[in-house]
């Protein structure tokens, strides 16, 4: 190597200079600062010649596997074509067929797509689109929720620490309890609210699955006071949790429903906000407001392309109904390896989203340990777990967005019983260590220590 090319700083520390050195940190503080060489179904190659199980998938954006050699394909054939990618002066033909395919699978009174990039851009939409159609400024919102970081979205989670020091919210936005319906009846009884928007299963809050009675009465209550019923679908939607949506396996018939994350096979940033013809109707009501609410990125050629090379993947392999049977049987295996310890309090979920949540214990010593961690940081527990995953067992994990205390198993749906078999060794093996090996606690001390003095 020249001493040029020797005294060119390193990608990691380009990365920490120039775009965001506290994720580098904290990367460098859990040992998961790796270089990624490949990228394959759910296998991840390290440049150190390591083979890390992927049970993250980019938080639920890698449904078909990373790098799918379909939807690689049909990317490298829409390049090599050099067709028009996006003029803003013509009709996208890509667009169409996939609005065509999504609203066909969503069914119900779905039947137009609004294409963006991403799912809060989606979220944003909702907050426009249903103010426009009801005429109403009030937004309804379950508390725990996770909905996106730009501020429309923002203004619909109730967890202040992704929106301390932004400046005020959205007005008229207002959190309720999931799961109380006399409050959302005397709520929606006001007549104020444009939309309530909710999850059928909210991941972040700790892949919180409601009761089909919950969502049914939502659902109706809505359509008695004239509020939209919308559902965020960003992460449980294109058969992450079996069905294309969880909207079908809970039988609702939404009014908007927003996807994201893995439409474009994790290549392309894309979204979609999925609704009546009337809603759309609302908005796109003359012809001096045909353009009134876009985005130029919106109906990319490659997105869209992306996005039908997906749907074909996603349905050739059935891998909607696959994720359920694994899902299924990962959460009946993870219950009983798991039973018999003391800090987890349950294994839920649906399809290929599942979550182990994990609580204090009651015998006293792990208890002062686990109380102890807890009053360090919240996420302390879940992040050594997570940690140890990792370099212990290779498997890439995360804990929930507002639920730290929840970890977060989500593969791709395409992972194999072996993956499945690793995972459920692995965890295993690392619960056993917090209740019988002080190692875990005292390593798991260096670990605070070091977050608090970096
Ligand atoms: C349920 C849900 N909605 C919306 C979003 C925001 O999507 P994006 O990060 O693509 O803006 C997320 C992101 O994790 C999400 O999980």
């Amino acid at each position: 190597m020249s001493a040029l090319a020797s005294a060119r700083p390193t990608a990691t520390a380009l990365y920490a200079a120039h775009v965001n050195p506290q994720w580098v940190r904290l990367l460098d503080l859990l040992r998961m600062n790796v270089r990624y060489r490949k990228c394959i179904g759910a296998e991840l190659f390290t440049a150190d010649g390591r083979r890390i199980l992927d049970f993250l998938s980019g938080y639920c954006v890698h449904n078909t596997g990373h790098n799918h050699p379909a939807i690689v394909e049909a990317l490298r054939d829409e390049l090599s074509a050099s067709g028009p990618a996006m003029l803003q002066s013509h009709v996208p033909e890509l667009a169409g067929e996939l609005a065509a395919r999504l609203t066909a699978l969503a069914g119900g009174r779905l039947s137009r797509a609004f294409f963006c990039s991403s799912g809060s851009e989606g979220v944003e939409t909702v907050i426009k689109f249903s103010r426009a159609h009801t005429r109403r400024d009030g937004l309804l919102y379950a508390e725990g929720a996770f909905h996106g970081l730009t501020c429309g979205a923002l203004s619909l989670m109730s967890d202040p620490s992704w929106s301390d020091g932004c400046g005020p919210m959205l007005p008229g936005t207002e959190p309720i309890a999931s799961g109380d319906v006399d409050e959302l009846d005397r709520r929606l009884a006001t007549r104020k609210f444009a939309a309530f928007i909710g999850a059928p299963t909210q991941a972040e809050a700790g892949i919180r699955v409601p009761s089909r009675d919950y969502l049914a009465t939502a659902q109706s209550l809505c359509r008695r006071y004239g509020t939209l019923f919308v559902l965020d679908e960003v992460q449980t939607g294109m058969y992450r949790t079996g069905d294309f949506l969880a909207a079908h396996t809970f039988g609702l018939d939404p009014d908007m429903v927003v996807i994201a994350k893995a439409l474009s096979g994790g290549l392309i940033p894309v979204g979609a906000v999925l609704m009546s013809d009337a809603i759309s109707n609302s908005v796109y009501d003359s012809l001096k407001r045909a353009i009134v609410h876009t985005s130029t990125y919106s109906e990319n050629g490659l997105a869209m392309r992306a996005g039908l090379a997906t749907l074909d993947v996603l349905q050739n392999e059935n891998l909607g109904a696959r994720g359920r049977t694994l899902g299924d049987d990962l959460r009946r295996r993870l219950s009983a390896a798991l039973s018999g310890y003391d800090m987890v309090k349950e294994v839920r979920g649906m399809g290929m989203l599942s979550g182990i949540e994990f609580t204090s214990p009651k015998q006293l010593r792990p208890r002062l340990a686990y109380e102890s961690f807890h009053a360090i940081h919240p996420a302390m527990f879940g992040q050594v777990l997570v940690m140890r995953l990792f370099r212990d067992h290779d498997i890439l994990t995360q804990i929930c967005g507002n639920n730290l205390q929840v970890l977060k198993v989500a593969p791709p749906l395409v992972a194999s019983e072996e993956h499945l078999d690793h995972f459920v060794e692995s965890i295993r093996a690392v619960v056993d260590l917090a209740h019988t090996s002080t190692s875990f606690w005292s390593e798991a001390l260096v670990l605070a220590r070091r977050a608090v003095r970096i």
